[in-house]
């Protein structure tokens, strides 16, 4: 069954070893993320390759720089045809908005704050050590730049769908299965039905498939919590 929700990051620098688990997976996930260690490995060629295996593709690129750049980078990233790509909301409000002018069906998602920054580092970097207020400030700022949607991690749904609203796309990553919490890396994380329930639509999900010893088995597992 196909996942309306679950969207595998392929973060690899094997590319036969990621066609090969997109084969597999293709069937039961909403889409794949392609980020920056397989586009910088395998560039347009390895993107093309996973694209003609399955077309439904989240390009997680995070652009950042004047507007003019953004948007000429973009014209030519949307030929690509993914489904969602990246920009970081701190780019601004001109940067915002010229990152829509050729954007076709690709959605355009903004980046907020950094999961990776604690207390101190935002009020160091933006002056604010409440940063589930400066993630809320920077969602609506996304959306009044009319971009798509946001990626937020799962600590910030629920603060960021109230500013929001229903029909602004919530994507979110930090997901790990029930006893895998806190078990690497991710800190502020949540399982996926709770990511959903708390108003999440699409749900990015690494290592706990990719690294798994059965990854067809975990997705096939994770999907039937979603039913
Ligand atoms: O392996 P894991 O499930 O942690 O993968 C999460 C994916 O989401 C990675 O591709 C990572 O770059 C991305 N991501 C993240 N945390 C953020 C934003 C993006 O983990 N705050």
């Amino acid at each position: 069954m196909k996942s309306r929700n679950i969207i595998v990051a392929l973060d690899s620098n094997n590319l036969n070893k990621t066609l090969e688990l997109v084969k597999i997976l293709k069937k039961d996930v909403y889409a794949f993320k392609i980020g920056y260690q397989f586009f910088y490995n395998f560039g347009l060629e390895g993107y093309k390759k996973v694209y003609s295996i399955c077309p439904k593709i989240f390009l997680d690129l995070k652009l950042h720089d004047i507007p003019n750049t953004v948007e000429k980078g973009l014209e030519a990233l949307i030929k690509l045809k993914p489904l969602f790509t990246t920009i970081h909301i701190s780019g601004g409000d001109d940067m915002m908005i010229s990152s829509r002018a050729n954007k076709k069906n690709t959605k355009i998602l903004g980046v907020s704050i950094l999961t990776s920054l604690n207390r101190d580092q935002t009020k160091k970097y933006y002056n604010q050590k409440n940063v589930s207020a400066l993630v809320k400030k920077f969602a609506h700022l996304a959306k009044k730049n009319k971009l798509d949607g946001v990626v937020c991690s799962p600590q910030e749904i629920k603060h960021i769908r109230k500013v929001v609203g229903k029909n602004f796309i919530i994507v979110t990553p930090g997901i790990r299965i029930n006893n895998k919490l806190k078990s690497d890396d991710q800190k502020r994380v949540e399982t996926p039905e709770k990511a959903l329930s708390l108003g999440a639509n699409y749900l990015v999900i690494g290592r706990p498939i990719t690294k798994s010893k059965d990854p067809l088995k975990t997705l096939k597992e994770i999907n039937k919590t979603l039913l």
